[in-house]
């Protein structure tokens, strides 16, 4: 069984999906950590980010290892933890240099279909798990929210950390982030036709939760 979260940055999806695995006993796959921890290892080795052939070899020449511990996705690279590194904010602004190039995303597509065939709940977050890699996946929901919300939710979430980032700032790097996920030629993000989807602009993490344990119950 197979339940896909897409939608933009900040929309809550990662925070919904986790506890939406917990309380479904399921793995749980955070499919924006392995874009990231290539754009982090390819920007650690140096290399042209627009160089599709360069990133591939990072890809291949590296031991990226996504496991479930705790309920978290914890990522390490060549026997390195980066699981708090991949969230740098350099890193977010490179990763679409990663999520445009289609070579890469077809062979994390692999990786994320074999994590599936590898366990018999996932519940996984991301752009397009609902219109590509999962395409007959049982449960689909596509989550949105106003911008404005999503940039004062990360301000925040920082300042909870001890960082303090000029809300306008936020918001106007989400509308890029937003734009470039958006309109990227392969995979770009989308609502799948057979998505559900929810604006929880007004409602707080666990009505989120609710919403969707409400609709896996109702068709499980
Ligand atoms: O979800 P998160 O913000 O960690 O994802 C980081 C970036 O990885 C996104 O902005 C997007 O460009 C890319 N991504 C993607 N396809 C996915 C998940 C993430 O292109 N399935």
């Amino acid at each position: 069984m197979i339940v896909t979260i897409d939608g933009p940055a900040g929309s809550g999806k990662s925070s919904v999906a986790k506890i939406v695995a917990e309380r479904l006993s399921a793995a749980f796959l955070d499919s924006g950590a392995m874009y990231r921890a290539v754009t982090l290892a390819a920007m650690d080795e140096g290399t042209n980010l627009e160089d599709q052939a360069a990133l591939l070899a990072v890809l291949e020449g590296k031991d990226f290892n996504f496991d479930i511990t705790g309920g978290r996705m914890v990522v390490s690279i060549d026997g390195i933890d980066a699981t708090e590194s991949i969230r740098r904010l350099d890193v977010t602004e490179n990763v679409k240099y990663i999520a445009r190039a289609p070579m890469i995303r077809s062979k994390l597509v692999e990786i994320q279909r074999q994590f599936a065939r590898e366990h018999e709940i996932i519940v996984t977050e991301g752009r397009d798990l609902g219109t590509v890699v999962f395409p007959d996946a049982k449960f689909k929901f596509f989550l949105v929210a106003d911008p404005a919300e999503r940039a004062r939710r990360r301000h925040a979430e920082l300042a909870e950390k001890g960082t303090d980032i000029d809300i306008a700032k936020l918001e106007e790097d989400i509308r890029l982030r937003d734009a470039s996920d958006i309109e990227r030629e392969h995979s770009p993000l989308l609502k799948a036709d057979d998505a559900i989807e929810i604006d929880t602009t007004p409602l707080d993490l666990p009505g989120v939760v609710e919403k969707i344990l409400f609709y896996v119950s109702r068709k499980a």
